[in-house]
């Protein structure tokens, strides 16, 4: 070994001061509820199992590098040509790609709160990121987006964390007037919202991103897309990794994408289910934002009618030491005193009212 050699002299200078991505808990011991990283509580579509019998024979030989025919079904879905949809590892795959063909050593921007993970991308490609904060009521920011020279501006919709999402007629106002392009990250469109895919024909400085991830109940097979014009697309193939989608990723999300009645219902239910949450958090007098995702973002109240930061860590561990995992965001003024609660099924949901509950009740002791 050589005594002269130490790799922390070779790390590339913005890599060095990186903070990683934190990801929500994955507890690997089993009987927990798990509602702190947005996963969809019923199984994917039915059919997959099929197709991944017919694939574990191919397995031997490449996957195709572009993901065609999964590019096919996802513009025929949209009304688009394949030449306008590009398929990532998970849709983080495709916010890396924007970023490094689009932002490199320049500037992107994001509202925060938003997505934790632009920072990171960002950071990774060595490229300044611009703050345009949001305020309580969390309208959309139009006139300082517009206003940021970032050759990216990534946006959320609906929000997250807080679930909230912004009209057609709102992000259109954004990419009339914005002088770079316009991420619209849509990883819980289907769970309320219009799609500014409806945009894409009208706007060429717009990329819509979606996910299998949620929706799709396919979060462990990581696929995710982004649609824009074949121009941009050419762009983001160029920096793509040679063969960044498997086999099996490739056939199952296309089968789950072609089940549209497995996809809606499931949809329903998990939208019915947040309406119930919603009604419940409303009975206890929490303020909850409107939510168009598969969570709700509400702000506790102990046994005194108290909120805040105290309250919300409070819960968030009370939970916790039960085996109920929600998402606690405690270093932003505006998510401090907020907790985020992946929407479960109707089981675990009642599970977690019944911690809150006897929460409540301790809190009254004490
Ligand atoms: C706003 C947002 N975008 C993208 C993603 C990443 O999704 P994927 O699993 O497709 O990488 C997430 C995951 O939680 C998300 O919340």
């Amino acid at each position: 070994m050589s005594e002269e050699f130490n790799a922390d002299n070779l790390i590339v200078s913005w890599v060095k001061e990186l903070s990683p991505y934190v990801p929500g808990e994955q507890p690997q011991s089993q009987g927990w509820v798990k509602l702190n990283t947005n996963e969809n509580p019923y199984p994917a579509s039915p059919n997959i199992a099929k197709v991944l019998q017919e694939q574990v024979e191919a397995l031997r030989l490449y996957p195709e590098p572009t993901s065609l025919e999964l590019r096919k079904a996802i513009a025929k879905q949209f009304d688009l040509s394949a030449e306008q949809v590009i398929i990532g590892n998970g849709s983080d795959n495709i916010l890396d790609m924007i970023t490094r063909s689009f932002v490199g050593l320049g500037q992107a921007g994001h509202t925060v709160p938003s997505y934790s993970l632009y920072p990171v991308v960002v950071a990774m490609s060595g490229g300044d990121l611009l703050n345009i904060p949001f305020e309580e009521a969390m309208e959309l920011p139009v006139e300082a987006i517009a206003k940021t020279p970032a050759s990216v501006f990534f946006l959320t919709n609906p929000n997250a964390p807080t679930g909230v999402c912004f009209s057609l007629e709102s992000i259109e106002a954004v990419l009339k007037k914005i002088k770079g392009i316009l991420v619209v990250d849509e990883a819980y469109i289907d769970f309320g919202g219009q799609s500014a895919s409806a945009l894409l024909q009208s706007h060429n400085n717009l990329i819509v991103v979606q996910t299998f991830s949620k929706s799709y109940s396919l979060a462990g097979l990581r696929v995710g897309y982004a649609m824009a014009s074949s121009k941009i697309i050419q762009v983001l193939d160029s920096v793509r990794d040679a063969y960044n989608v498997d086999r099996l990723a490739q056939a199952i999300a296309q089968v789950a994408l072609e089940d549209r009645a497995h996809f809606q219902a499931n949809c329903e239910k998990i939208i019915q289910t947040r309406n119930q949450s919603q009604a419940y958090f409303q009975s206890l007098d929490w303020f909850t934002y409107p939510s168009s995702a598969n969570f709700l973002f509400t702000q506790p109240k102990n046994a005194q009618g108290e909120s805040g930061p105290e309250v919300a860590a409070s819960l968030f561990e009370y939970l916790k030491s039960k085996k109920i995992l929600v998402r606690y965001f405690g270093s932003h003024p505006l998510t401090c005193s907020f907790l985020r609660v992946s929407i479960g099924t109707d089981n675990q949901m009642k599970t977690f009212n019944e911690g809150i509950e006897s929460w409540l009740k301790q809190e009254q002791q004490n």
